[in-house]
């Protein structure tokens, strides 16, 4: 039987694809190619473009394939974006994920991994955060992504829809082979720019704010390895598979890193300065963003292992030589 995982061209999802198929996992990629990402993939993988709304495509596909799990990353991820375009958002995040799963439900499809964010909290009372911590997004892309959390819940409970929604904290680093890197077009996170800035690839970062109410003055994150991101997914399939319920999980590591330390940890390893400005901070910015991994430990047996900041500068850059 067939995993069907949503937005495989993209950055978490293309990790995902190959690591399920090291395991020996049948993938069918549906992707409408909008990331501008075109990472290899791995042999015997069938990768369809089309669109997770089109409800003649996803059934056809569902039936063609006998998909019996669907991994669903696709989806518009930028924060700012969501702003200025909630309409955008909430259409793709939302109004088209609802077709994909109303789709699975007619196929008996019903288990559904889905990437979710950090940004359904919004600016959190309390860190770490759990996962029953209040959730007030500020901006539709959180909010596209815990409206879609709640028809999970409610298709669990009406269709049986066994489901997870991993909340990922900073996704960061990339593959160990260097064969699939984190890009985004255009590209907005921070340890893809600071390395390309070290570089010269692109011009000196702009450092968004030092008053922010952290040790440093600098935003604080919790960055997770993409590779570690992966392995939750896995897990979390199997627990489905074997008729258990997940939802919603913190995918992160419990620490925080500020964005100075960042940019110090990189210039230690590139061995030459991080070129950057202090500007001013950038709308809709949380001030401290770490995860309270306990309950994914817990739940999937789960924890970060390639998720410190060394490694994940060191990944991030092996991927961008
Ligand atoms: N930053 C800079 N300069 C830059 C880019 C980023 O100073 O040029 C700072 C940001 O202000 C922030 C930190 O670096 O404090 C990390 O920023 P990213 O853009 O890399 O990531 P975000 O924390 O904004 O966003 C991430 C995910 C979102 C998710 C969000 C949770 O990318 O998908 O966490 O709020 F929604």
């Amino acid at each position: 039987m067939a995993i069907l995982v949503t937005g495989g061209l993209g950055f978490v999802g293309s990790h995902f694809v190959w690591a399920a198929s090291r395991v020996g996992r049948e993938v069918v990629v549906l992707d409408d190619g909008s990331a501008g990402t075109d990472p290899p993939m791995p042999a015997g993988v069938t990768t369809i473009r089309g669109d997770i709304g089109d409800k003649a495509l996803v059934r056809d596909l569902l039936r063609r394939a006998s998909v019996d799990a669907i991994v669903h990353f696709a989806g518009k991820i930028q924060v700012g974006e969501s702003v200025t375009n909630p309409a955008l958002y909430l259409d793709v995040n939302l109004v088209r994920a609802l077709a994909l799963l109303d789709c699975a439900r007619e196929a008996s499809v019903l288990r559904m991994v889905f990437s979710s964010t950090a940004a359904v909290y919004g600016e959190p009372e309390v860190v770490p955060i759990v996962e029953d911590a209040p959730k007030r997004p500020v901006n539709a892309y959180g909010a596209s992504k815990l409206a879609f959390e709640y028809a999970l819940e409610a298709y669990g409970k009406a269709y049986g829809l066994k489901w997870a929604a991993l909340r990922y904290f900073n996704a960061a680093g990339a593959q160990e082979d260097g064969l699939l890197r984190e890009m985004h077009e255009p590209e907005t996170h921070l340890i893809p720019l600071v390395i390309d800035a070290a570089l010269g690839r692109r011009p000196p970062l702009t450092l968004f704010g030092t008053d922010y109410p952290t040790r440093d003055g600098t935003c604080e994150r919790d960055y997770i390895h993409v590779s570690d991101l992966v392995s939750a997914h896995l897990r979390a399939i199997a627990l489905l598979e074997q008729g258990r319920d997940v939802g919603p999980l913190n995918l992160g590591t419990g620490r925080g890193s500020t964005v100075r330390e960042v940019i110090d940890a990189a210039s230690r390893i590139l061995g030459k300065p991080v070129p950057f400005n202090v500007g001013a901070r950038r709308a809709g910015d949380p001030s401290a963003l770490v995860a309270s991994p306990a309950r994914a430990e817990q739940v999937l047996g789960w924890r970060a292992v390639r998720s410190d900041l060394p490694t994940l500068i060191e990944d991030a850059l092996r991927s961008r030589r």
